[in-house]
């Protein structure tokens, strides 16, 4: 299963690479019979900016980033109850504030590591997707919701990202009272990805949390292309 994935999105690099290749040397082609060639880029270009390669599955990525990431914004508010009432715990020291703009940093700038093509899952994990228990969808179903709508796919790591800038934000402004509001948005976000991918399960609960991210953002997430702060 993972060197078959592998495969198949190493043919369809090369085919995309082979694209890119031919263009440039119609360009440089066309532009060879009037101007001299353009100066090359900076030698260090290549290097620093180069492709991006996965080392885990999505499903590993999630566990090991993602997730963790996620748990120092929604533990960085709660109601903790005692014998003597209820009490309501916030960020409050420097420390505090930091981990949530960790978490907050690491979901923005790691979500889009969701755009690299990777496995969904470890070699040989087929997901709970067997059997009269069945959960979840398998890798292969989840990679074919996929890859017939991208732009949906895009529009869910999209939807994740604008509320870690969110997130960021509040930080900056040491805004404890839109935590609350933040965490319930972050726990939404997740939702609408896993509902649609992993677990699809009620559509009409999909759609409902489609439809308060809409409303937070002000478009429906298979429409979000950018945050607006
Ligand atoms: C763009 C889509 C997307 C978003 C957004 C997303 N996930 Fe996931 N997540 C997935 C997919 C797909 C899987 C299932 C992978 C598999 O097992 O095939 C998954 C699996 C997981 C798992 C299971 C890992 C395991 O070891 O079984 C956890 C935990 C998780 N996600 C947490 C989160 C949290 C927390 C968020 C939000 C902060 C989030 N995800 C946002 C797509 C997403």
């Amino acid at each position: 299963m993972l060197v078959r994935m592998f495969t198949s999105q190493l043919s369809k690099r090369f085919a995309r690479g082979a694209t890119v290749a031919l263009a440039c040397a119609m360009a440089a082609c066309s532009s060879s019979s009037s101007k001299p060639p353009a100066a090359s880029a900076p030698a260090s270009t290549p290097a620093m900016w180069g492709d991006m390669k996965p080392v885990v599955s999505v499903k590993e990525l999630m566990r090991d980033m993602i997730d963790p990431a996620s748990d120092y914004i929604f533990d960085s508010v709660k109601i903790i109850t005692t014998k003597n009432g209820t009490v309501e715990s916030v960020p409050k020291t420097d420390e505090d504030w930091a981990k949530l703009r960790i978490g907050a940093t690491t979901i923005a700038e790691g979500v889009y590591l969701l755009k690299v093509p990777r496995p969904f899952t470890p070699a040989g994990d087929e997901n709970n997707s067997t059997g009269p228990e069945a959960t979840e969808l398998s890798p292969a179903q989840i990679k074919a919701k996929l890859e017939k709508d991208p732009v949906l796919w895009n529009a869910k790591i999209e939807a994740l990202r604008n509320v870690a800038l969110e997130v960021l934000e509040i930080v900056k402004k040491k805004n404890t009272g839109e935590l609350w509001e933040a965490s319930y948005n972050l726990d939404q976000a997740c939702e609408s990805c896993h509902l649609q991918y992993w677990y699809p399960g009620d559509p009409a609960l999909l759609q409902k949390v489609d439809r308060q991210l809409e409303e937070l953002y002000g478009k429906s997430p298979s429409a979000a292309k950018t945050h607006k702060p």
